[in-house]
């Protein structure tokens, strides 16, 4: 399968000096993402799994997570559309994120819908259905 790109910078862990100061926004960097989420390993690929990110700024542990469930659902219902559809809008929609700032929760909202679009097209590329658009509202 094709590698599946990423678009936001999971190093860049600043935006400004003034953010830091007022909102303690210090994005966390992909590997220690990745060894937290490891810790709940069985948590983050189980498909219904609830996950709240209180303070998510743009996603960081969202995105992986959403990331990992869809791994699961693609190894599982690539060969059904309804099915991948069926657990892939369960996968996106138990999860759910906070932020104090606007723009970073409209960033994270946008980052989980490409990662979902991703998937979706690689299985099911001229098969789309629009009612898919709908998961931007769930996330
Ligand atoms: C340290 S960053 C962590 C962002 C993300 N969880 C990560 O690990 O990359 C903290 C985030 O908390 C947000 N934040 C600060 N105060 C908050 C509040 N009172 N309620 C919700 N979010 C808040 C900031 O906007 C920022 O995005």
């Amino acid at each position: 399968m094709a590698e599946l790109t990423e678009h936001i910078n999971p190093n860049k862990q600043v935006k400004s000096k003034k953010r830091v100061r007022d909102y303690g926004e210090v994005y966390t960097p992909q590997h220690i993402v990745n060894a937290m989420l490891d810790l709940v390993k069985h948590e983050t690929e189980r498909i219904d799994s609830r996950f709240l990110g209180p303070a998510c700024g743009n996603g960081n542990f969202l995105a992986e997570i959403l990331r990992r469930k869809l791994v699961v659902v693609d190894s599982h219902y690539s060969k059904s559309q309804i099915e991948w559809e069926r657990y892939a809008v369960i996968a996106v929609s138990s999860i759910y994120g906070v932020d104090i700032l606007e723009d970073n929760a409209q960033e994270c909202r946008e980052r989980l819908f490409k990662i979902f679009e991703e998937h979706y097209t690689v299985f099911f590329k001229d098969k789309c259905k629009d009612e898919c658009e709908s998961i931007k509202y769930f996330v």
